[in-house]
C-alpha cells in the first residue's frame, strides 16, 4: 500500500463531509445548480468587506520593494503589533508583539500549537459535538482526543471536563461561537473552567479556537476565554470573519499569563516553520495590518438564520437558534441522522449528518448559501419531514 495506514484509516473517518461534497457535485450535474440546496460547506459566500478589498488593492499597487521575501518566521512585527494591540484592548491582558505568531489560517495555528505542546500519548479534551478536523490535528502529533459531551443545550459541562482530566491531559480545545452548534460559552462557565484549571495538579492549556468571534447575533457579545483563563492560547483567522478562507491568513497568540509563555511561543514559531509553513502570506499580513477594524455583514447571516430557523421550527423541526457562527444544528426528526440526510438529498437538500461532528441525531446546515436559496429550500424541508414519517405541526 503506497498510502500510510493511518492516513488510509483517517480518510475513512473523514468521509461524511467529503461524501456529501461529492454528492453535491453529482446532484448539481443531474438536476442543475438552481435545484440543489447545498448547506454543507462553511465557506463564506460574501465577498470581503470593501475596506479589506481596498487595502488589498493598495498593497498590490504600492508593491513596496522587498515585500515578497522571507521575514521572521513569526511574521512582520508591524502586523503582529496591530494584532497584539487589539487583543490587549479586547481582553484586558497585555498581549505584545512577542505573543503573536502569524499563521496559515486557523488550521495552521492549531497545528503549530499542538505540535509545540504534545508528546505522543498526551490527551486533549474536546467538548462534543466538535469540528471534525480536530481529531486529525491532534492525531498529527500522536495526541489522543478525549471527547466530553456538552449539556442538552450544548453549553460546556465543566464538571464532566474536570472528571476527564488525567495526568496526560495537556490541553482543552474550546470553540466559541461553536461550529456546529452556534453556542457562545458564557463568562460564568469560563470562570468555572478557570477554577478547575487552577485546581489541576499540572498545567493544562486552553486552546481557544476563535474564527467566529466576530459573527454573533441579536447584539450578543462573545466572552473571550483569554480574558478569564490564564493558560490560554488563541488560534484564529480572517477566513470566516472576512470571507478570506482561500487566502490562508490567521494567527496564534500565547497569553502572557501562560506559565512559560515565552518557551511555548518559541516552540510554536519553530513548529510552524518545520511543519513547512515558514511564514504566513506576506501580502495578507500587509492587508490585515492596514485594515484591522473591518467587520463582516452579520445582518445578512442573521436574516438567513431567522428565515431558516423560523421556517424549520414552523414545520416542527426541533432546534436552537445559533447565538453566533453561521451554522444551524437541528435535531433530525428521526434518530438516524444519516438516513434523514439521505431523505433530504432526494429532495435536493444537502446537509451534513451530526454523526460527522460526534453527535448523531442532528444535522448541520450552513448559512453561507444565498438568502434566496434558503427561501426556496423550505418546501423541501417540509416534504422531507412528512416523508420521514414524523410530520410536524399541521
Ligand atoms: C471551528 C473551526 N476551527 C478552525 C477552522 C479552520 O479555519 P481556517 O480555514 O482559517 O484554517 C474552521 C474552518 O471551518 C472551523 O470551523
Amino acid at each position: 500500500m503506497i498510502v500510510a495506514d493511518i492516513i488510509q484509516q483517517q480518510l475513512g473517518q473523514s468521509s461524511f463531509i467529503r461524501r456529501m461534497f461529492e454528492e453535491g457535485i453529482r446532484l448539481k450535474a443531474e438536476r442543475g445548480e438552481a435545484n440543489v440546496f447545498d448547506f454543507t460547506l462553511g465557506n463564506p459566500g460574501e465577498d470581503p468587506p470593501a475596506g479589506v478589498t481596498a487595502s488589498f488593492q493598495e498593497v498590490a499597487r504600492r508593491n513596496a520593494p522587498g515585500s515578497h521575501g522571507y521575514m521572521p518566521n513569526a511574521g512582520y512585527p508591524r502586523t503582529r503589533a496591530v494584532v497584539a494591540e487589539r487583543l490587549a484592548h479586547a481582553t484586558g491582558v497585555p498581549f505584545g508583539v512577542g505573543n503573536v505568531l502569524m499563521t496559515i489560517g486557523c488550521a495552521g495555528a492549531m497545528n503549530s500549537v499542538l505540535k509545540a505542546m504534545l508528546n505522543p500519548g498526551d490527551e486533549v479534551i474536546v467538548p462534543a459535538p466538535f469540528f471534525p478536523d480536530y481529531r486529525f490535528y491532534i492525531g498529527n502529533f500522536g495526541g489522543k482526543m478525549a471527547l466530553v459531551e456538552t449539556r442538552g443545550d450544548f453549553s460546556l459541562d465543566v464538571a464532566a471536563i474536570e472528571a476527564a482530566i488525567t495526568p496526560r491531559t495537556r490541553a482543552i480545545l474550546l470553540n466559541s461561537p461553536n461550529n456546529p452548534t452556534g453556542v457562545i460559552y458564557s463568562e460564568a462557565t469560563l470562570r468555572e473552567l478557570e477554577a478547575v484549571l487552577q485546581r489541576a495538579d499540572h498545567p493544562i492549556v486552553v486552546v481557544s479556537d476563535e474564527p467566529y468571534t466576530a459573527i454573533v447575533y441579536d447584539g450578543a457579545t462573545c466572552p473571550l476565554p483569554a480574558s478569564i483563563i490564564s493558560n490560554c492560547v488563541i488560534t484564529t483567522s480572517w477566513s470566516k470573519k472576512w470571507g478570506l478562507a482561500g487566502e490562508r491568513i490567521g494567527y496564534l497568540a500565547v497569553s502572557p499569563k501562560v506559565a512559560d509563555a515565552d518557551a511555548l511561543f518559541a516552540a510554536a514559531v519553530f513548529s510552524s516553520r518545520v511543519l513547512g509553513f515558514i511564514n504566513a502570506p506576506a501580502v495578507w499580513q500587509h492587508v490585515v495590518a492596514a485594515a484591522p477594524d473591518e467587520s463582516p455583514d452579520v445582518e445578512a447571516y442573521q436574516e438567513k438564520r431567522d428565515l431558516l430557523c423560523d421556517g424549520l421550527a414552523g414545520f416542527g423541526y426541533e432546534l436552537r437558534k445559533p447565538q453566533g457562527a453561521f451554522y444551524v444544528f437541528p435535531k433530525t426528526p428521526i434518530p438516524d441522522d444519516v438516513a434523514f440526510t439521505r431523505l433530504l438529498q432526494e429532495e435536493g437538500v444537502l446537509a451534513v449528518p451530526g454523526s460527522g461532528f460526534g453527535r448523531a441525531g442532528y444535522m448541520r446546515l450552513s448559512l453561507t448559501v444565498p438568502l434566496d436559496t434558503v427561501a426556496r429550500s423550505l418546501p423541501a424541508f417540509a416534504r422531507t419531514l412528512e416523508k420521514s414519517g414524523r410530520p410536524g405541526q399541521p
